[in-house]
Formats: C-alpha cells, structure tokens, sequence
C-alpha cells in the first residue's frame, strides 16, 4: 500500500489506493485546513515534496484555482481534489 508522509510533523501512514488526500489528512488531523472542499477556495492547498506521479491527474477547477493563486507549478496540489494512485508520497502545509 502506498505511504503517505506528512512532513511538517514527520508522521506516516500507509493507505489503499484511491483514497483521497483530503481523507488522509483529517483521518490523522494532520494540521490541514479545509474550507470549501471543491476545488474553489484554495484553502487546502499542500506542497507535494516527492511522489507528485503518484496524485490523480489535475482537473480544471484544480488548474484554474491554482493558477489563480499563481501555484499551478507541478508541486502545489488542493488535497481536497486528488486521491492516492499507485505509489508513496511527501507533502507538507504550504
Ligand atoms: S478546501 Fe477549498 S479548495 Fe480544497
């Protein structure tokens, strides 16, 4: 099963495929915040540190929403819109 590491606490845990990166977060109340979970808001914006492969592929509200915020650079995810797929990865808070 992939692993999942927090990096601004060092914690990790290994879930199934598929599972969505919001879910992680507040299943281990990583210390994430969340506002409109759809996509909008940019609240739960992540920097992915290593294993960006391994998110579900970015769809446009993700892209227009990063873009707004000027971090649609290939690092910066919302946890609220991409599930775990196929392999570990690292993040941190923004
Ligand atoms: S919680 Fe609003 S974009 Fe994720």
């Amino acid at each position: 099963m992939p692993k999942i590491k927090y990096d601004s606490s060092g914690e990790e845990v290994e879930v199934e495929n598929g599972t969505e990166l919001r879910d992680v977060c507040q299943k281990q109340s990583w210390d994430v915040p969340f506002g409109c979970e759809d996509g909008v808001c940019g609240t739960c914006i992540v920097k992915i540190n290593s294993g960006e492969e391994n998110l579900t592929p970015m769809e446009e509200k993700e892209k227009t929403t990063l873009e707004a915020m000027g971090l649609n650079d290939g690092k910066h995810r919302l946890a609220c819109q991409c599930k775990v797929s196929g392999g570990d990865i690292s993040f941190e808070t923004n």
